[in-house]
């Protein structure tokens, strides 16, 4: 979604806000633009990419500015609709992340009251408004502002003449980077790690008056103290660092991953899980990839803690008409911010219920919602398609189940085994990856491409198919093995290859069963299967074998496999694999 940033210091402006907004592309954009003030406000912004308006705009002066990576949401992306938007006299620029919901009263109003629209977007409200009750004290105004405002923003106002920058958050991410005679705001940390690792995290409702050398944070004009945060996340992290694309080197990243993750709460790391001593039912909430993640720890509360669990999608969940009752709710997310999440945790905290989130991003607003955080330690997910959070997610699942006292001590330490093992099991599919490869060449002509799995590799299919059509653009679908002869049996032909990771549990014989039944009516069947497996190599048409693990931990070592299948298929195809098409990394908007 729409990334901001902006600077005020002792140094030029513009080569750090364009340095900042490349940072934050892999937010997901579609136009973008950048205003500096100094004795009057340059802007220069236009459709495309980052790159594209760097070669065109000339060197311009001054320590204070503004930038800004637009997703379109009202009005198509395009040079008048990208951000900065400025007031009718040009003094006033404004950034903004979030959705305006009353935009168009707001609109009807001040153009009766004089003020000249130029965009079609929702943002262009704010510096009009600004305009309008600006007499001299630019907070005061957009104090105002915020008061006349109903739905998400985080916005970044900068006046011409002034040093200081005037930023405030409802429901959309913002940080403040403390730096050496500069101070910075944007989105989301990646794009300050170059600058600091001090950060502040505003809170809903927070309005930062930011000035080169001192940040001073109000609520209801009056001060308010905010805790410095020190990110641990280095520049190396942030970066491809060899690797053609960020999706492949966050795959290959992930045996440490497993291994940092599994150390946090396990070795000697400084995070312990302390769960109520009552748990009888929980809620998972989260969207796409966390979703599916999500699906997994269904399966895990269910089986290895005998606890009833229940799988919402949070942007389902936001509209039921009723709350349920449940003892603990837990909101997954990488990002920490996705909307539909947010919203959901926020529905369920006052029934009472505990909340917990996982999520990879300190600080995030995830995080300061719940009752406890259970951070994976992935470094920094630049890619749109996230994979090694999704295994980091699994891993802090098994690990809830691992370390929970329902479990006698045999029981958590085979589980703790199990886990230790798979940095190795892992590394293993990394290192051989020619059959995924060539599996990939032919995928690459496919138009339709079916997933399906059982049990705790359904939500493994679902997440294969999810990966290769966001990467790739190939048509994907997951579902039930179970639910084809109820359906799906009748799109199926030599053009629509299924992918079937096997379980080697109680639903093995089950998954041959609609292998046979797909095979029979002249559907190629790719398979994943344990190495060794015979059986399915008769089988299927193509085998991509998996190390042996204990078939709980099989979500992991099949997820690798479709994440590098997906990669290798998306790159034959010559597609942008970091950053999708109309995707977003971080979906911050409902
Ligand atoms: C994952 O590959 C997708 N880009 C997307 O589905 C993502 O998982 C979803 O938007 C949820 O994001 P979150 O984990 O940050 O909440």
């Amino acid at each position: 979604m729409c990334g901001i940033i902006g600077y005020t210091g002792d140094k030029q402006a513009q080569p750090i806000i364009l340095d900042c907004m490349r940072k934050l592309e892999y937010r997901g954009y579609d136009s973008c633009g950048i205003a500096v003030s100094s004795k009057g406000i340059t802007l220069y912004k236009d459709a495309g990419r980052v790159e594209a308006l760097v070669k065109v705009i000339p060197r311009i002066t001054g320590s204070i500015g503004i930038g800004h990576t637009r997703w379109a949401t009202h009005g198509s992306p395009n040079r008048i609709n990208a951000h900065p938007h400025l007031d009718c006299s040009g003094k006033i620029a404004v950034v903004h992340n979030g959705v305006i919901m009353n935009y168009q009263k707001l609109k009807k109003k001040l153009t009766i009251e004089g003020h000249k629209f130029r965009s079609e977007t929702d943002t262009e409200v704010i510096p009009h408004l600004i305009e309008k009750y600006f007499q001299g004290d630019i907070v005061e105004a957009v104090e105002k502002t915020l008061s006349d405002l109903e739905g998400s923003y985080a916005i970044i106002a900068m006046v011409d003449g002034e040093s200081r920058l005037i930023a405030a958050r409802k429901d959309s991410p913002m940080v403040i980077g403390m730096g050496d005679r500069s101070n910075y705001i944007a989105s989301d940390v990646p794009a300050l790690l170059d600058y600091t690792n001090r950060v502040i995290y505003l809170d809903d409702g927070d309005i930062a008056v930011v000035d080169p050398g001192k940040v001073v944070i109000k609520r209801d004009n009056v001060e308010v103290k905010r805790d410095e945060q020190k990110i641990l996340w280095s520049v190396a992290e942030a970066q491809k660092g060899g690797y053609e694309h960020f999706m492949l080197k966050e795959i290959h990243e992930q045996p440490r991953v497993i291994r940092n993750t599994v150390g946090e709460y396990a070795g000697n790391g400084e995070q312990s899980i302390k769960l109520p001593a009552k748990v009888s039912s929980v809620l998972f909430l989260a969207c796409g990839t966390s979703h599916n993640a999500a699906m997994v720890g269904k399966y895990i509360f269910e089986e290895i803690l005998n606890i009833p669990a229940h799988v919402e999608l949070a942007s389902e969940f936001n509209y039921y008409r009723r709350t349920p009752d449940y003892d603990m709710a837990i909101g997954i997310s990488q990002s920490g911010e996705t909307a539909d999440t947010i919203r959901a945790m926020k529905k369920i905290k006052p029934t009472g219920c505990y909340t917990l989130s996982i999520t990879n991003v300190v600080g995030s607003t995830a995080s300061r919602i719940a009752n406890q955080t259970l951070y994976t330690r992935a470094g920094p997910e630049i890619s749109v398609a996230s994979t090694k959070t999704f295994t980091a997610q699994l891993v802090v699942l098994y690990l809830l189940a691992a370390t929970s006292p329902k479990l006698d001590t045999n029981h958590s330490t085979h589980l703790m085994a199990g886990l230790r093992q798979l940095p190795s099991k892992v590394q293993q599919i990394l290192d051989e990856k020619a059959p995924i490869i060539d599996c990939a060449e032919y995928l690459k002509n496919q138009n339709n491409v079916f997933f399906i799995g059982r049990g705790i590799n359904l939500p493994v299919a679902l997440e294969g198919a999810l990966k290769l059509k966001e990467t790739s653009y190939i048509h994907a679908e997951g579902l039930a093995a179970g639910e084809i002869k109820h359906h799906t049996l009748a799109v199926l032909n030599a053009d629509t290859p299924v992918i079937a990771p096997i379980g080697h549990d109680n639903t093995y014989e089950a998954m041959l069963t609609s292998i046979k039944e797909i095979r029979a009516r002249g559907v190629p069947v790719i398979a994943l299967a344990e190495e060794g497996n015979e059986v399915v190599e008769d089988l299927a048409d193509r085998v991509l074998f998996t190390p042996a693990v204990d078939p709980l931990f099989s979500p992991v070592t099949n997820a690798v496999i479709l994440q590098l299948l997906a990669y290798y298929t998306s790159k034959a195809r010559g597609c942008p694999i970091d950053f999708p098409r109309n995707l977003a990394k971080s979906v911050t908007v409902e």
